[in-house]
């Protein structure tokens, strides 16, 4: 648990974070068109629900470069619309380096994401990488599979997946007292 070893360090520099400063989120991917939209659209629908959405930022991205600029894939947009979230707007972009100016957690959904998230990260880098799962209580899964090409089953089971990591998430941001 890569994060839960860091504490100490997140903890003396979150004391730092003024309030109006929102918290600077990116969920990372391999296409951005399955996986990484679907935590960007969770993480955002329960802030919203639990009312500290002004306090977040949240992004995602993915590894390649091989959908630039598509929307979601149709498995990724139904399933969001049958939990209530609108997915049609998204576009999907590329991680690239600089991002690590721009965000305070990277977060891959699976081990090669985040492997290749680390490769390009700067060694003074502040900002934490891991593994959404890593926030999500008991479960003993790492990864959230790669749901490409598969049937609606197979992006219902990945969403649930992804909104155990991220309500895990608003878990940890709230107490390490970022949120709310
Ligand atoms: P994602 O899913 O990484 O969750 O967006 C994939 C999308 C596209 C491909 C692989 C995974 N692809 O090989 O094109």
């Amino acid at each position: 648990m890569t994060i839960l070893d860091k504490g100490g360090k997140m903890s003396d520099r979150f004391e730092l974070l003024d309030d109006s400063i929102p918290i600077r989120i990116q969920f990372v991917c391999l296409g951005n068109i399955c996986r990484s939209p679907l935590a960007e659209a969770i993480l955002l629908h329960l802030a919203e629900i639990r009312g500290v959405r002004p306090r977040l930022v949240v992004k995602s991205a993915g590894t390649s470069d091989y959908h630039v600029g598509e929307g979601a894939d149709p498995g990724s947009v139904r399933v969001a619309r049958e939990f209530g979230i609108d997915l049609t707007a998204h576009r999907a972009r590329q991680f690239v380096p600089p991002d690590f100016l721009q965000f305070d957690y990277i977060l891959g959904m699976d081990q090669n994401n985040l492997k290749r998230i680390l490769a390009v990260k700067p060694p003074e880098s502040r900002v934490v990488t891991g593994l959404l799962l890593d926030f999500a209580h008991n479960t003993p899964e790492t990864d959230v599979p790669d749901p490409w090409g598969g049937g609606h089953n197979v992006f219902r089971d990945v969403f649930l997946t992804i909104q155990r990591g991220c309500e895990g998430l608003l878990a940890h941001l709230r107490t390490t007292g970022q949120i709310r």
